[in-house]
């Protein structure tokens, strides 16, 4: 068959992974040939691609960011734009669309299904907020690289006695925050999940440094929003603007946390925003296999006729499941693994589990 591939939307370490596991297994096991478009949707817009074989994939696996380049644009925004697509994979006598992205990626991927173009998508983000697979890879790094900017900061805030806020990505979930936050012993953990309380983190604060600890480590999601505004108020963004998707830039509340708890609580308090560190670099192992399974298990789907679908991890088992069922809700982070933080810290003076509280 003659197959195009594409990745979109945000880079994560993996999209090289995947790449290289729908070429191989394409090319020795079904005798497949290739495009690759550049840059997301634009390059099947504008006609930008590359051939890609054995040799265009050999070396890449441990290489993060994507040989294909991204870009977050949207076909269904441009006048005549998913036209124009398909247009273009009949000329190229495309046969079938593999689609390396997020819900933006599969959102248009979903609209040309509709047209008749067959497609199987390929879940990929840090943020890990995809629903219908349990894991994305890419997240894993984003996760491991946290952990470490966690350790660093703790030996740095001991020394100066200080308080640090460690601010990581995720967009409208904590999947980053709590899984850092946990792996990396984080004193407060603040979720999109859960709109904080700005005075039961200064007071819980108080009382562990009361208990003779002299810093403290924060992590906050950059979708976590003060309970003031609560889950109807925005969180703190870069700008106003949004992408071709809709989507603003978030980031600063980092810096924000950090003023107020220095105003109540009267430590010197830092904060570190660890922003495209943890997107860049090399896929840990983990997200290498799951890239690779993701990749194969793609390619495996084409061979099947599988359209509309998307590959998934489901406990450890790759499966299939509906495009559209990544295009519903973000996947939040679950309760029991916010009972897990909450475990580990000491209940507020009155009463409530800490920081991490449900929404009222
Ligand atoms: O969706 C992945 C992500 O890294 C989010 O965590 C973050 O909010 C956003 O992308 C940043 O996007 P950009 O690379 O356009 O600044």
């Amino acid at each position: 068959m003659n197959i195009g591939i594409l990745t979109g939307g945000g880079d994560c370490p993996g999209l090289n992974a995947v790449i290289r596991g729908i070429v191989r297994k394409g090319i020795f096991h079904y005798d497949d040939r290739f495009l690759g478009f550049l840059e997301g949707w634009r390059g099947v817009l504008e006609n930008h691609w590359v051939p890609l074989d054995l040799q265009s994939v050999a070396g890449i696996l441990p290489r993060g960011g994507t040989i294909l380049r991204t870009s977050r644009t949207n076909p269904a925004k441009r006048e005549g734009g998913l036209d124009q697509c398909i247009r273009n994979l009949e000329q190229h006598k495309v046969d079938a669309l593999v689609t390396i992205g997020g819900d933006d990626t599969m959102s248009v991927a979903l609209k040309l299904c509709e047209r008749g173009v067959k497609i199987v998508g390929c879940p990929k983000t840090i943020d890990n907020d995809l629903t219908g697979t349990d894991f994305c890879f890419g997240f894993d790094t984003a996760v491991t690289v946290a952990t470490e900017a966690i350790d660093r900061v703790h030996s740095t805030a001991e020394a100066h006695n200080r308080a640090i806020v460690v601010e990581v990505m995720g967009r409208d979930s904590g999947w980053i925050a709590i899984y850092s936050g946990i792996a990396g012993g984080a004193d407060v953990i603040l979720l999109p999940e859960r709109p904080f309380d700005i005075e039961e983190v200064a007071e819980r604060l108080k009382r562990r440094h009361g208990r003779g600890r002299y810093f403290s480590i924060i992590v906050v999601a950059e979708g976590a929003k003060f309970a003031e505004t609560g889950h109807s108020g925005g969180p703190v963004v870069q700008d106003m603007g949004r992408d071709e998707f809709g989507h603003s830039r978030l980031g600063g509340i980092g810096q924000v946390l950090a003023r107020e708890i220095e105003k109540r609580t009267g430590f010197e308090t830092r904060a570190v925003v660890l922003g495209h560190t943890q997107r860049g670099g090399s896929p840990t192992p983990f997200d290498r296999v799951l890239a690779t399974r993701f990749g194969t298990g793609a390619i495996d789907l084409v061979h099947k006729g599988e359209f509309g679908m998307m590959v998934a991890l489901h406990g450890t088992e790759i499966v299939s499941i509906p495009l559209i069922q990544a295009l519903g809700e973000t996947k939040t982070v679950d309760d029991q693994l916010i009972a897990v933080a909450e475990g580990l810290q000491d209940p507020s003076q009155n009463g409530t589990q800490m920081t991490i509280r449900k929404a009222g």
